[in-house]
């Protein structure tokens, strides 16, 4: 593995997330793996769980990790080619990366897209221009389409509850749901979650969204998908439960229908399914107070599992050195 921007980085899934699984089991088996090697981690965007996580996962592999919250604190970077830097931005990635790339072995970034400019956010420039000048392994933790960490966590997750239930006859179902929200949010976790399950190849998988939510069909293909909720919760193993705005005209909110919001009630045509939400979350409007707190729920084991992907994906990085 020399990054990790998206599923395309892993070459077997399977065994990434029995990697994951195998460091959930014993946590610091590998502590001298990362001995005195480094990870930055740049956020130029909010975060907790994945900050948090990324950081214990580090700390697991015996790595010192830097937090440098670069959206807030640090010169505000610019990323277009041959800028003429007379605006606001001080220092370009081209002179801040290279440097990054001194200071540590491994760089993890956090970057939202704009919701703006589609083409902008959809070609990952400012990832893109960190893999490009920093000359060491990046780590996305989260750009402006994909949240990979997410999306292996998520597998991670499913594959754990599988093995502890009785097998269902068949591949289990997979749902995908959209959800209303207050603000306009980005694609990423829809995108990648998309990516990852069409990859894993293991599920039977439904996206269901309300009309004019389409996601980018580089992301969804191999998924059957529907506007029509009920149908795609019928037998359902597993619902995902995801928030996102307009794709096509680009990041806008159109319908958000309270009815779209995930309850008991809804669930009963499922097989019981597992509720899954990559958190945060907003109660009464994404999900139901009786779901998130019901044992339905996998949020908190997901958000859980995020150590173990982080950790394994780090493991790789450093074993690919
Ligand atoms: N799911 C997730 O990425 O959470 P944070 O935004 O808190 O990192």
């Amino acid at each position: 593995m020399k990054n990790f921007v998206s599923v395309k980085d892993v070459k077997d899934i399977n065994a990434l997330v029995q990697e994951a699984l195998a460091y959930k089991a014993d946590p610091y088996k590998d502590i001298n793996l990362g001995t005195r090697r480094r990870i930055g981690m740049l956020f130029l965007n909010p975060s907790m769980r994945t900050r948090l996580s990324t950081q214990v996962a580090a700390q697991q592999l015996g790595m010192e990790a830097v937090v440098f919250n670069v959206g807030s604190e640090g010169w505000a970077l610019e990323f277009e080619e041959e800028a003429i830097m007379s605006g606001n931005t001080v220092e370009h990635v081209k002179d801040a990366a290279p440097i990054m790339g001194k200071y540590f072995d491994i760089l993890c970034i956090r970057t939202f897209p704009s919701l703006k400019n589609r083409d902008d956010d959809y070609s990952e420039l400012y990832i893109n221009q960190f893999i490009k000048y920093a000359g060491i392994p990046v780590v996305s933790l989260e750009s402006a389409t994909l949240h990979p960490l997410q999306s292996l966590t998520d597998i991670i997750t499913m594959t754990e509850v599988l093995s502890q239930s009785p097998k269902p006859q068949g591949k289990p179902k997979v749902v995908l749901t959209w959800a209303p929200h207050v603000k306009p949010l980005p694609q990423c976790v829809a995108n990648s979650f998309a990516q990852w399950v069409n990859a894993w190849g293991q599920a039977e998988f439904v996206i269901a969204h309300p009309e004019d939510y389409e996601l980018d069909t580089q992301f969804t293909q191999g998924a059957t998908i529907t506007h029509d909720q009920e149908e795609a919760l019928r037998d359902a193993d597993f619902v995902y439960v995801k928030n996102w705005s307009t794709f096509h005209d680009y990041g806008k909110i159109y319908c958000n229908d309270p009815s779209w919001m995930l309850t008991n009630e809804k669930l009963r045509v499922s097989r019981n399914a597992k509720v899954m939400h990559c958190l945060p979350v907003r109660r009464n409007v994404e999900l139901s107070d009786e779901i998130l707190d019901s044992t339905n729920s996998l949020v908190t084991t997901q958000a859980g599992n995020r150590v173990w992907a982080a950790q394994a994906v780090l493991a790789n990085l450093l074993r690919s050195k």
